[in-house]
């Protein structure tokens, strides 16, 4: 794979410097500083496009979004994607997600106020979280349209809060969702980005559910979807179809029949190095999908549901890009290191999952000592971080050209779980995040200053 293909849909190499949306990465980083975050619309937009043609032609009758009720009163089945905003969101995503009509997936009530900073409404607004607090449990009633219950004793708390019933007379339906542990395994390369498996903190055993069932059956609670996330970053969905026949024995097992609602979660892989193999096609893995759930309804008489796909990496993760400054460069041995001005604190990937990346740099990127065509002079460099770890590393062993101190480099893939990861360790300061459309670059977030960092900071 070549390595441009890593970059952004609308990224092109312009006279040996690196563009995105038309855009010189170079004029970009001196406007806005390093290291800076850059998102292309056109590569998001294609993204959810992929999603949309794989749902209307795999999953018969549905149209995209939300459907209407029929004449006979019985509504169709739907389907619709949900954006796991865990992947990244602020609020000029969140505005993003509605021009598309996507639901969001909220994890608590800090991605639940940025949601509707972003204008996302109630109906559209899906709550997940393993262990949620009683003021993620309160924020969920009063704004999201779904809860995802993940345990019985949120069930039994969500049970008590009095915003429930005051959230009963309203005239917009809450709908709760119960998280099934499914017990079955997807490779995700690494353990810390599997959920499904049987020892997982998430979700609820077949037991659980059926017990958490009945509870909502004799507490009148709204239960009318099952839901079921196996991991994140696969790129063999096969393991999936076990998983969704596991969910849909559950639910002929309570009952579910017209409306009612089924998510087998998101995951779907994407690639991140030109070592690997070519991006994993969204058409395939919503194919797979679709086929499990109609075959799997017709063959337990049940109706097909309205069906969610939770994506949140494969949506955003290529339209990212974050660029760096390079200071210091130290030969150690047989290692190269390349020490840029940004890290863990803004992706922490490589040090929590060894993560691999590869990059550009900015200038001199064509041409014919240019990385695209690795020449004789090309070593093998590591990139890292100003921070006190040494696992503070990016890229390990990448064939590069000559970089030079104050060059500034381009790493791809940067645009899922790298800022919604990030930290102010070292007292480091949040990149500002730039958005990228038709020739235009507009400010989405601002850098952090020391006096965002002092701000909750009250001393004694
Ligand atoms: C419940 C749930 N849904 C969806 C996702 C999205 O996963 P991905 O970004 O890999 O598509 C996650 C991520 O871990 C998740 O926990």
């Amino acid at each position: 794979m070549d390595r441009l293909d890593l970059f952004p849909l609308s990224a092109k190499i312009k006279n040996d410097f690196l563009t995105i949306a038309g855009q010189d990465l170079a004029k970009l980083a001196e406007e806005y500083g390093t290291p800076l975050y850059l998102y292309d619309r056109a590569t998001l937009d294609a993204s959810v496009d992929d999603y949309k043609k794989a749902l209307a032609s795999h999953y018969p009758s549905t149209g995209f979004r939300q459907a209407q009720p029929t004449n006979s009163g019985q509504r169709p089945a739907s389907a619709s994607v949900t954006y796991a905003g865990k992947a990244f969101l602020c609020t000029a995503i969140a505005q993003w997600t509605q021009m598309h009509g996507l639901h969001v997936d909220c994890t608590g009530e800090g991605e639940i106020a940025i949601a509707m900073a972003g204008g996302v409404p109630r109906e559209h607004i899906l709550v997940h979280g393993v262990n949620k607090s009683t003021a993620d449990l309160k924020s969920a009633l009063q704004h999201a349209g779904t809860i995802v219950v993940d345990n019985l004793t949120e069930l039994k708390t969500l049970e008590s809060d009095s915003l429930l019933s005051k959230r009963r007379k309203q005239a917009s339906a809450l709908q709760i969702w119960l998280r099934l542990l499914p017990g079955i395994a997807v490779d995700t390369h690494h353990a810390h980005t599997l959920t499904g498996q049987h020892d997982s903190k998430f979700g609820m055993t077949r037991e659980e559910i059926l017990e958490a069932a009945t509870f909502c059956k004799n507490n009148n609670l709204p239960l009318n979807g099952i839901h079921f996330h196996q991991g994140s970053n696969f790129r063999d969905a096969s393991p999936l179809k076990a998983a969704i026949e596991r969910g849909l024995d559950l639910a002929k097992e309570i009952g579910f029949n017209d409306d009612w609602h089924f998510s087998p979660g998101g995951g779907w892989g994407v690639t991140y190095h030109e070592d690997e193999l070519p991006h994993p096609s969204i058409e395939n893995y919503v194919r797979g999908i679709a086929e499990a759930v109609i075959e799997g309804c017709s063959q337990r008489g049940l109706s097909l549901p309205h069906l969610h796909l939770e994506p949140g990496r494969s949506l955003v993760a290529r339209a990212g890009v974050a660029v760096y400054k390079v200071g210091a460069i130290k030969r150690r041995g047989d290692k190269v290191w390349i020490l840029i001005d940004g890290g863990m604190t803004d992706n922490p990937r490589h040090a929590l999952y060894g993560a691999r990346y590869s990059c550009l740099p900015v200038a001199g990127v064509g041409g014919e000592s240019g990385v695209l065509s690795l020449s004789k002079q090309s070593e093998k460099i590591s990139i890292a971080g100003p921070y006190c770890e040494s696992g503070d590393v990016i890229i390990e062993d990448l064939p590069m050209p000559y970089i030079k101190e104050g060059d500034l480099i381009a790493i791809p893939m940067s645009g899922a779980y790298h800022l919604s990861m990030s930290s102010n360790y070292n007292g480091s300061c949040r990149p500002a995040v730039v958005w990228l459309e038709d020739g235009k670059a507009n400010m989405i977030v601002r850098r952090e200053t020391a006096d965002d960092l002092l701000k909750r900071d009250f001393g004694l």
